[in-house]
């Protein structure tokens, strides 16, 4: 494969600092020469350009936490993707997971695109409905076109249906998200159903369901992870996935060859230990590009 890794050093997203040092963490653990080890051919785009926190004042963006500033992230993020040639299967490494707004919708390039949400949450909040105001936990709702005007034209005319839409590992849903993923039909595998069903019916199943669309997004939110496999996180949450379910997972989705695009987000070396947390997520990217045991 063509592989294009694209990095989107932010954090104000986030109500914790450090995912905006995600993009180093991860170069650090090598994901460019991992990948490469597996045959790809591999470029890496530098990142895009994002405000630093510490020169903005969090209310001076029409009211929402730094907004303004994070729609100009996204929207480069999506404008770098969109100038890609379409043979290239795009990494898009975070920062906080407010990047997949533009991600997502410059991965699409207009398709019809299927996204697999790995995550403990389901970040579906709107503005209205968050309790914490922090952008990362909207971004789903927005790719959508709920939520901000201004936000949810990221991606142009283009949006996901929620019907295409799978998210695996959740478990830390708030009250009104709550009723807003139900309320829109979007297909979720929290814990329970990891726990009950396991990996290989789950990604059958989300393969099955995700079926006739030429185009399948991995967003992986390094806290879909247990915590204690994966400590470098701001919202980390007891019971996640191991360390061989996630792989798993990642295999069974290369075995079937329709993935075009992935994210990684949400690692934040401040919180980490030894970089470990970046290490796991190269390992997961590895896995969705094929590395295997024998
Ligand atoms: N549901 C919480 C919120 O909206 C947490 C979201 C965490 N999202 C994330 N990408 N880590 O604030
Ligand atoms: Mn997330
Ligand atoms: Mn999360
Ligand atoms: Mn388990």
């Amino acid at each position: 494969m063509n592989i294009s890794i694209l990095g989107i050093p932010m954090d104000l997203g986030a109500g914790r600092r450090g995912v905006d040092m995600g993009p180093s963490a991860l170069r650090n653990a090598q994901l460019a020469g991992a990948l490469r080890k597996l045959g790809h051919e591999v470029r890496d785009l530098g990142d895009v350009g994002v405000r630093i926190k510490e020169t903005l004042d969090a209310h001076e963006e029409h009211g929402w936490i730094f907004r303004d500033s994070i729609f100009d992230a996204c929207a480069a993020a999506c404008e770098r993707l969109l100038e890609l040639p379409d043979d290239t299967f795009p990494i898009s490494i975070g920062g906080d997971h407010s990047v997949s707004m533009g991600t997502v919708a410059g991965c699409a390039r207009g398709r019809r695109t299927g996204l697999i949400w790995v995550d403990a949450h389901t970040d579906f909040n709107t503005p209205e409905s968050s309790p914490s105001g922090n952008i990362h936990g909207m971004p789903v709702s927005h790719l959508i076109g709920l939520g901000d005007e201004k936000l949810r034209s990221i991606g142009g005319d283009w949006f996901l249906r929620p019907e295409d839409i799978v998210m695996i590992g959740i478990r830390s849903v708030d009250p009104e998200e709550r009723e807003m993923v139900r309320a829109h039909g979007v297909t979720v595998y929290t814990m329970k159903e990891v726990d009950q069903l396991g990996i290989t019916r789950i990604a059958g199943e989300t393969l099955e369901r995700l079926g006739g669309l030429e185009a399948l997004h991995v967003s992986f939110d390094a806290d879909a992870l247990d915590p204690t496999v994966a400590p470098g996180v701001g919202t980390p949450v007891p019971g996640g996935l191991t360390y061989r379910e996630a792989h798993l997972l990642m295999e069974l989705f290369s075995d079937s060859g329709r993935v075009t695009s992935m994210d990684i987000v949400e690692v934040n070396p401040i919180l980490d230990a030894y970089n470990q947390t970046a290490q796991i997520m190269v390992g997961m990217a590895e896995s969705l590009a094929g590395k295997r045991i024998l």
